[in-house]
């Protein structure tokens, strides 16, 4: 900087004439030049002498050359002006000026100083510094901003505030150091302080930008879905709403092996195998320290059927399958093994398929013996795994065709009841466990012709019978899943047919028995 900095302010105006005046006043800075003038005058003068006023004037430098100026820092430049090279703080002070002309003058100058500001030191707590030194702070905490420097005179400071809610107007605040206490995404911006030396009018500024950050509110979610090409299985890491966006860690557990670094996962065909379980750990740089995790587990469907069911010619019947387990869900599909290779029955007039959550169904209408009875199979598939299960349709015809077998079934039951009625008589105990052998064995038709007959007892009608059946079933303590499997049908083909005539052979002995039997079942639920 080669230019003499000199910021001259005329405080008062120098009088021609008269010994003394108010002077002027010279603004110099630390390490420049600075030229103070003898008077206003410009042209040739006379002899120029320049003194400085401490307690006593100082012999500063003459126009006369014989005499040798008090410093070479001082030189003479054009009408008696004083250039004095790089200033200290020590030059501050008033100077004089004499001519001597025909008459003696006298001009004072009253040379000013400046230094600084210095560096400026910015305190911004309690912050996190970036690497590229962007400073960070938590949504919600607090921020103390201070800014020192120094300079002579001391210091004006200010903090311009550039944010996102004061960008149109900025804010200035006098002072070396504020307080914000909750950071908001409305208070990132930038903070510029500023130190000014009123003297000079030099200033320097500094500006940091602030960026409040935030985690994601709640804890990461871990999900699988197909790709669209099928082919492979990607598991993502849901960790939204933070600022900025957090890093992921995909890890398979037990072991921790790393297996990427970003939200999403790709697993191919052949990393996929049953139970394989991956963890998903999530950091954000003002989360928590240790970070947040999910945990995904990839499987293949475990499946569940009956083994066997029946329909009644021209009826209907519907098979289900539950699924469980299958991560990512699984492709259900209802095969006959029919042909080689398998198909898959498709929906229809005669098939209906409803998949649901919990697996599938699939209801035949108008069962016929040649066409539906067989080995069905429920088959679900995911990328892990597939498992398929069977289950066998036996189609049936209603059993009032078959008259002659009703009839001997009953004299069957005839017997049976008599022989049941006796022993019920001398041995009750004996008799309930009979009963509870005969069930286990064959839950078919015996059992169920006893709970015809005891509705038939009470006359009642169709709607009776479910009602009657659960009763019986209570009293007999059997575990519900068995009232469950292949019982109702049946119920209802014998209400359909043969309960008149089923019903008329046992109803006598049946008036005894029963009543019995269900006191010594009571007697039996009894703690003894
Ligand atoms: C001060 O003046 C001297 C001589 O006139 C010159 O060499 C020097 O560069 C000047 N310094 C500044 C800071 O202007
Ligand atoms: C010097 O002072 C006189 C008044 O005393 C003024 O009129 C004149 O303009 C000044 N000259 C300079 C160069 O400042
Ligand atoms: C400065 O010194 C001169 C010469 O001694 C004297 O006449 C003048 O009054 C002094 N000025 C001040 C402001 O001390
Ligand atoms: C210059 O200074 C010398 C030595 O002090 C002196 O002898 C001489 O008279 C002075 N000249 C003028 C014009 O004042
Ligand atoms: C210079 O002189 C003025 C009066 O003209 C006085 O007020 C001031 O304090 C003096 N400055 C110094 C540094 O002595
Ligand atoms: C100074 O003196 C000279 C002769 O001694 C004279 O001619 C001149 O006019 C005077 N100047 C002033 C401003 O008084
Ligand atoms: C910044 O300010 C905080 C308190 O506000 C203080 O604890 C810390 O030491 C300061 N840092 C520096 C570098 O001055
Ligand atoms: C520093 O990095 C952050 C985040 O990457 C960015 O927002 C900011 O603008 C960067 N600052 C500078 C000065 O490059
Ligand atoms: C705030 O200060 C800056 C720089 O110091 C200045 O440019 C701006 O005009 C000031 N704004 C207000 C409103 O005072
Ligand atoms: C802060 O300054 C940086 C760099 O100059 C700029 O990219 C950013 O937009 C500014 N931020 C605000 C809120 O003005
Ligand atoms: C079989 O289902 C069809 C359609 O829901 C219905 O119309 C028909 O009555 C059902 N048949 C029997 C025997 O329940
Ligand atoms: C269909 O599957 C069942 C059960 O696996 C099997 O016993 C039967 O032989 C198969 N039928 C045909 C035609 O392959």
């Amino acid at each position: 900087m080669a230019g003499l900095r000199v910021l001259l302010c005329l405080g008062a105006l120098l009088a021609r004439q008269g010994s003394a005046d108010l002077g002027a006043v010279a603004i110099g800075e630390v390490h420049e030049n600075v030229t103070l003038h003898c008077g206003n005058v410009s042209g040739s003068r006379g002899l120029v002498t320049w003194y400085r006023n401490d307690s006593e004037p100082i012999f500063l430098l003459s126009s006369n050359s014989s005499l040798p100026p008090a410093s070479p820092r001082f030189s003479l430049e054009d009408a008696g002006a004083l250039h004095v090279e790089a200033l200290s703080l020590e030059d501050d002070g008033n100077y004089t000026c004499r001519e001597v002309l025909n008459e003696t003058h006298w001009f004072h100058v009253w040379l000013k100083v400046a230094s600084g500001p210095d560096q400026i030191a910015v305190n911004i707590s309690a912050t996190g510094a970036l690497s590229n030194g962007t400073l960070y702070t938590a949504w919600g905490s607090r921020v103390d901003f201070s800014c020192h420097s120094s300079s002579q005179p001391p210091p004006e400071m200010e903090w311009w505030l550039q944010t996102h809610i004061l960008e149109s107007l900025g804010k200035n605040l006098t002072a070396n150091s504020f307080t914000l206490l909750q950071m908001s995404q409305n208070l990132q911006g930038n903070y510029t302080c500023s130190a000014t030396n009123v003297l000079s009018g030099r200033q320097r500024k500094v500006t940091t930008e602030l960026l409040v950050y935030w985690s994601p509110p709640s804890a990461p979610q871990c999900s699988v879905a197909v790709s669209l090409e099928s082919a492979t299985l990607e598991l993502t890491c849901s960790w939204d709403g933070g600022y900025p966006d957090p890093t992921f860690l995909w890890t398979e557990e037990p072991g921790g092996t790393v297996l990427g670094n970003s939200k999403l996962l790709t697993l191919r065909p052949a990393q996929l195998s049953e139970s394989r379980e991956f963890k998903c750990v999530g950091s954000h740089i003002v989360g928590p320290e240790s970070g947040a995790s999910c945990v995904v587990q990839i499987s293949s469907p475990l499946l569940a059927s009956q083994p066997m069911k029946t329909c009644f010619m021209g009826g209907n019947v519907t098979l289900t399958c539950q699924v469980t387990g299958a991560n990512p869900p699984a492709r259900i599909q209802w095969l006959r093994n029919l042909t080689k290779p398998e198909t898959a029955i498709q929906p229809s007039s005669h098939y209906q398929i409803t998949q649901h959550s919990q697996g599938s169904s699939l209801t035949i209408y108008s069962c016929s013996q040649d066409v539906d009875e067989g080995f069905y199979f429920c088959r679900a598939e995911n990328l892990v795994g597939v498992r398929a299960v069977d289950i066998w349709l036996s189609v049936k015809e209603p059993v009032n065709v078959g008259g002659i077998v009703g009839t001997v079934v009953s004299l069957l039951l005839l017997g049976l009841a008599i022989v049941a009625g006796l022993m019920l008589y001398y041995s009750p105990v004996f008799c309930w466990k009979a009963g509870s052998t005969l069930r286990g064995q064959d839950m078919g038709d015996v059992m169920v012709l006893v709970d015809s007959e005891e509705e038939d007892e009470e006359e009642e009608e169709e709607e009776g019978v479910e009602e009657a059946e659960q009763e019986t079933y209570e009293r007999e303590g059997l575990p519900k899943e068995m009232r469950k499997h292949g019982h109702i049908h049946r119920v209802t083909a014998l209400v359909n047919g043969n309960l008149d005539r089923l019903g008329n052979g046992l109803q006598e002995l049946h008036d005894d028995s029963d009543e019995r039997q269900s006191d010594i079942v009571e007697e039996e639920d009894k703690p003894v």
